[in-house]
């Protein structure tokens, strides 16, 4: 028999062992979904803390409830491990570290390369190698196929390698690994078609594609394409501020057309792993090729630029109540990157603090979410939301969480500034939305 055809055995009857290296945000999700279908997977991360708290059945993924987590863990069917030495038991393997960008805005390929290279000294014949973290267009096959042939095996016979994009959405409690269709391409049309069958095993849906490239691609355009289309709402944003016109009820007009348009909304700037980061990634590689994104390039100035534009509102508002932002108590009400999730990576609250604090503000911030703000040289002290209602000069929104009260912050609040048009039903002097 065949490698393929081995693999192909394992994956349809749950044999196969199924390896995860990265648990985090996209990593552990995908091991539950794996391990809830009868895969025995074995997660491999470089921290001692998340693997022992996985071992112990606790989840520190918010999309991943214990209920899910334990009986996995207490059955057998997942496990963690620091030891990347039990590569040489599995017969596939997703890699889900980080991809971020360096100061420069150069890939940080890092994190991908130290687990290809470990992937390569422990590689079995007949192993399925799939890239998950996002990156940019050309990595599955420059970066690593060289690496893992350098076992000696042969991709597309001895050993099979795909790159299939994540998009899980934190928070969404619609859209989870699940439910959210799976894009897999391959570097040759067997690759490709042990990918499809291996996810197909646990996700609902299977989107299979000619190449690795292409599925490289699929994922750049989809967060360019927000990417975009926010930077300019944003420039919008700024021109009505500008004009005297509430862009929040332009948008909510424009999007009773219903065809041809697609609601974007402006914010205090982009956040989190995936939108301020990826499309950074393709005008890299673009660069290369003799092309400039300058669809990105403009998208990411304006975005940039969001936070002073913040600022200003913060500090003309505090100027209207006759009030410098130099010693002005102004609290930051919700500070992750979007709402109703647990991740400060990349948020617009930070560069936000960081100019308050430049200005002479004295900051303070609750968030449901996120119990200690520390980054970027950025400390920012916790207080109570109710504490800070009743002595703050100023409120900034930048976050937009559900199980906030917004009619009591509007009822007790001496000034607001709303990011996020979460007070859109309340009126009134004290509310100046961005
Ligand atoms: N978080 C999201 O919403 C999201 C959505 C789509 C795509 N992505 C992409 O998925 C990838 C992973 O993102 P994430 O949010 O899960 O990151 P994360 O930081 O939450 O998790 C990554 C994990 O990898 C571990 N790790 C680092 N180096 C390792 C190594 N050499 N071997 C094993 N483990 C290692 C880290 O300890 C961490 O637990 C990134 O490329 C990201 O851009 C993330």
């Amino acid at each position: 028999m065949s490698f393929h055809a081995e693999l192909m055995a394992k994956i349809q009857d749950h044999s196969a062992h199924v390896g995860v290296l990265g648990l985090g945000y996209v990593g552990l999700p995908l091991a539950v979904e794996l391990a809830k279908v009868g895969f025995h997977v074995t997660g491999i991360d470089v921290t001692q803390e998340k693997v022992d708290l996985v071992n112990r059945g606790i989840s520190y993924v918010l999309d991943v409830p214990e209920s899910e987590l334990r009986p996995l863990v207490e059955s057998g069917y997942l496990k963690a491990t620091t030891d990347f030495r039990v590569i040489s038991t599995f017969d596939t393997v997703n890699i889900c570290v980080p991809t971020p960008l360096r100061k420069t805005k150069d890939p940080d390929m890092s994190f991908v390369v130290a687990c290809t290279e470990e992937i390569s000294k422990y590689l079995k014949a007949g192993t399925l190698v799939i890239l998950e973290s996002t990156t940019y267009p050309g990595t599955t096959e420059e970066l690593l196929l060289p690496t893992l042939e350098q076992s000696g095996l042969h991709v597309g016979e001895d050993f099979f390698l795909c790159f299939s994009p994540e998009r899980v959405d934190p928070g969404n409690e619609k859209f989870q690994t699940r439910n959210i269709p799976k894009v897999v391409g391959g570097v040759t049309a067997a690759c490709t078609e042990a990918g499809a069958l291996f996810y197909g095993q646990a996700l609902e849906t299977v989107v299979p594609v000619s190449s690795t490239s292409v599925a490289e691609m699929v994922k750049l355009l989809e967060n360019t394409f927000r990417m975009i289309n926010i930077g300019m709402v944003n420039e919008l944003a700024m021109m009505c501020d500008r004009m005297g016109v509430n862009v929040w009820e332009v948008i909510d007009a424009a999007a009773t057309k219903p065809f041809g348009f697609m609601p974007f909304y402006p914010g205090p700037g982009l956040g989190g792993h995936c939108i301020p980061i990826d499309p950074f990634y393709l005008s890299w590689k673009t660069k290369q090729a003799g092309i400039e994104a300058r669809f990105i390039e403009l998208a990411g100035y304006i975005n940039g630029q969001m936070p002073r534009f913040v600022v200003d509102k913060v500090a003309d508002a505090l100027n209207e109540q006759s009030k410098p932002v130099k010693g002005s108590h102004v609290h930051l009400l919700g500070i992750a990157y979007k709402r109703d999730i647990d991740d400060l990576r990349e948020s617009p609250a930070l560069d936000i603090a960081h100019l308050l604090q430049e200005r002479g503000a004295r900051l303070t911030y609750s968030d449901p979410y996120i119990h200690r703000a520390e980054h970027k040289g950025v400390q920012l002290q916790a207080m109570e939301e109710d504490q800070a209602l009743d002595e703050a000069d100023c409120i900034v929104i930048v976050t937009d969480h559900r199980s906030v009260d917004y009619a009591k912050v509007g009822a007790k609040a001496k000034l607001i500034v709303d990011t996020r048009n979460a007070m859109k039903h309340v009126k009134g002097n004290n509310v100046k939305r961005l």
